[in-house]
């Protein structure tokens, strides 16, 4: 294997403090893999899966202390504490740093320190950056396999250049004759994020984004600050191909908060006959100009770590066919024979679960037999309708952007922005009701702009000030069209209103005849939205009282809103951009006329 001076440095150093016992680099051979696999199984951490039933896949359940995102203990820790901004946490680096040397400091006795190179993004594709993890963690190296592409091809890559370091412990060290247990972790935790250093240290979790480094402390946090740098952007977007029954293809893009759906969106079944939706990615986009002023999308993972619960062959048939084999399924429920099940993956219950926590459960049990936030880790490649263009080293052409929340009143099934400008403050507008995919209060309404909240890795109001430039910079020709979505609007009952899922072809179909310049529209106050007939709701059984209420947000609720935003934009202070100020102040002149 080739590696550079530079990186057998860092390298070196990782082994001086962590004092582990043994050293691996992680070539991606198939070979090692499943040596790892095997060990893991040896150590109860992975119990392998009815191989006739699901083939090379694997089992594992964690501390019932690790299983989500923490988001309180997640840390930017920039030079200056401004720009981490009001939404981050942050600690002064040289005293953080003394305080993970600390940590760190003979975390990994008595274990193995693995060294993965990885690249986020198709090898050699100039949208593309390369890491390398270096963890305590088998089940994170496995994890790491599908989700990004790792070994020796990266290393050829990487040459001498430049990577991101992202040093990984469980924190749970073999000493004194401690015996290794199924999931270490600790009780203390550390997700940390230099960003003028663009390096990342974490410490104490084994779980998901905690962990898995390519995933949101990479890609999105570190990334977000070189797309500033840089001018480009890093999003915590899915991407899908759309193909209209005359063949006509375009991309879009779409952000929405955890667990609310990419996975869905990005996998679409259409219901309505001759529309084709092929996947891209559905977690992260990196975004970068072309030579001809348009923004292509590249999606830096190579696989899925989807929320489990709710996926069927109803909801989402191509997730279900994603995971087949060759997957990982953490903290779901085991079924008698050797397969996996959760809440929603059948109308059935199965009659008897081994759940999550390695209990008996049945359908008369009263806790769900898996973590809300289970996860599958699948390869992207197993998609049935991933995106022949999806490994395209120079990205795909974006001609929208989408964003939404899970918003169960005032938010309107789809608006379309009057500008760059105005999508910019419906994406600062963002907000959304907690789901499980992070440590805290599920179902509460909080702001997550862009859904960004828990992943940008630089002062918010920065962040949308780089928003406003990219829009000022671009061709505005060329810019994608911005629109927002809510699925999940419920009536007086607390039922939803719009079916969801395939149908939600129909919105995207608007969105799209909208791009081509057609799609008939009538202007509200917050945007223009489908005028009467434009959305085809041919063989739904939606009445126009009903499809009214999909959009309909009465003078008092839109003022009310634009209170709410005013006084959730002074957290911005002075770094607030004046535009979305003139944004907000024209919504409220709107509403006044109403
Ligand atoms: C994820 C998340 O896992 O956003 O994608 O939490
Ligand atoms: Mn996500």
């Amino acid at each position: 294997m080739k590696i550079s001076k530079k990186l057998q440095d860092w390298v070196d150093d990782c082994e001086k403090l962590c004092k582990p016992d043994n050293v691996v680099w992680c070539d991606g051979s198939k070979q090692q893999l499943d040596e790892l696999a095997n060990e893991l199984i040896k150590k109860g951490t992975f119990q392998k899966l009815n191989d006739s039933k699901r083939p090379n896949s694997y089992y594992a359940k964690s501390d019932p202390n690790d299983v989500a995102r923490v988001e309180d203990r997640t840390f930017i820790c920039s030079v200056n504490k401004e720009d981490a901004g009001p939404t981050n946490n942050w600690m002064e680096p040289a005293e953080m740093h003394k305080k993970l040397d600390e940590l760190f400091d003979g975390c990994m006795k008595g274990r193995t320190m693995y060294i993965i190179p990885f690249s986020m993004g198709p090898l050699g594709s100039n949208i593309a950056h390369i890491g390398i993890e270096v963890t305590d963690s088998p089940y994170v190296v496995l994890n790491m396999a599908i989700m990004t592409r790792i070994g020796e091809k990266v290393l050829d890559v990487l040459g001498e250049g430049e990577f991101v370091p992202c040093l990984h412990s469980v924190g749970f060290p073999l000493t004194d004759g401690k015996q290794d247990v199924s999931w270490p972790c600790s009780e203390t935790k550390y997700i940390v994020h230099f960003p003028e250093e663009r390096s990342i240290w974490s410490y104490g979790s084994g779980y998901g984004g905690n962990a898995l480094l390519g995933k949101k402390c990479f890609a999105l946090r570190i990334a977000s600050v070189m797309a500033r740098d840089q001018g480009w952007l890093a999003e915590h977007m899915l991407i899908v191909g759309i193909t209209s029954p005359e063949g006509v293809k375009k991309y879009v893009a779409a952000a929405f908060p955890s667990a609310c759906g990419k996975t869905n969106l990005a996998m679409l079944s259409p219901t309505l006959p001759g529309w084709k939706v092929e996947t891209v990615g559905d977690d992260i986009a990196w975004m970068k100009f072309g030579d001809d002023g348009r923004l292509y999308a590249i999606n830096p993972e190579y696989g899925f770590f989807g929320v489990a619960p709710g996926t069927s062959d109803k909801t989402n048939a191509n997730a279900m066919a994603s995971m087949k084999e060759n997957a990982i399924f953490t903290n779901v429920a085991l079924t008698d024979d050797g397969d996996v099940w959760w809440e929603g993956m059948t109308d059935e219950k199965p009659a008897h679960l081994i759940d999550w926590h390695g209990k008996d459960w049945t359908p008369e049990s009263t806790t769900p037999s898996s973590h809300p936030n289970s996860r599958f880790t699948a390869p992207a490649s197993q998609c049935p309708v991933i995106d022949p263009d999806w490994e395209n080293p120079k990205g795909v052409p974006i001609s929208a952007i989408l964003f939404g929340g899970r918003r169960a009143s005032t938010v309107p099934l789809v608006n379309e922005s009057f500008s760059w400008q105005h999508g910019t403050f419906l994406g600062s507008a963002t907000s959304s009701e907690m789901t499980a995919a992070a440590a805290g209060t599920v179902g509460q309404v909080r702001h997550d702009p862009f859904a960004m909240l828990p992943f940008c890795g630089y002062n918010m109001g920065d962040y949308f000030n780089h928003w406003i430039n990219t829009g000022k910079k671009a061709d505005a020709d060329k810019l994608p069209k911005i629109f927002f979505v809510n699925w999940f609007r419920k009536d007086e009952d607390g039922k939803f209103i719009w079916p969801g899922y395939g149908d939600n072809i129909r919105v995207l179909k608007w969105v799209f005849e909208r791009l081509e310049g057609k799609g008939e529209f009538i202007e509200m106050p917050y945007g223009k939205v489908p005028a009467k007939g434009a959305l085809d709701l041919s063989g739904l059984d939606i009445s126009e009282e009903t499809f009214e209420k999909l959009f309909k947000i009465t003078k008092e609720e839109g003022l009310a809103e634009v209170n709410e935003m005013r006084e959730y934009f002074k957290k911005f202070g002075d770094k607030l951009p004046v535009e979305l100020t003139a944004e907000l102040d024209s919504l409220e002149k709107r509403y006044s006329a109403m």
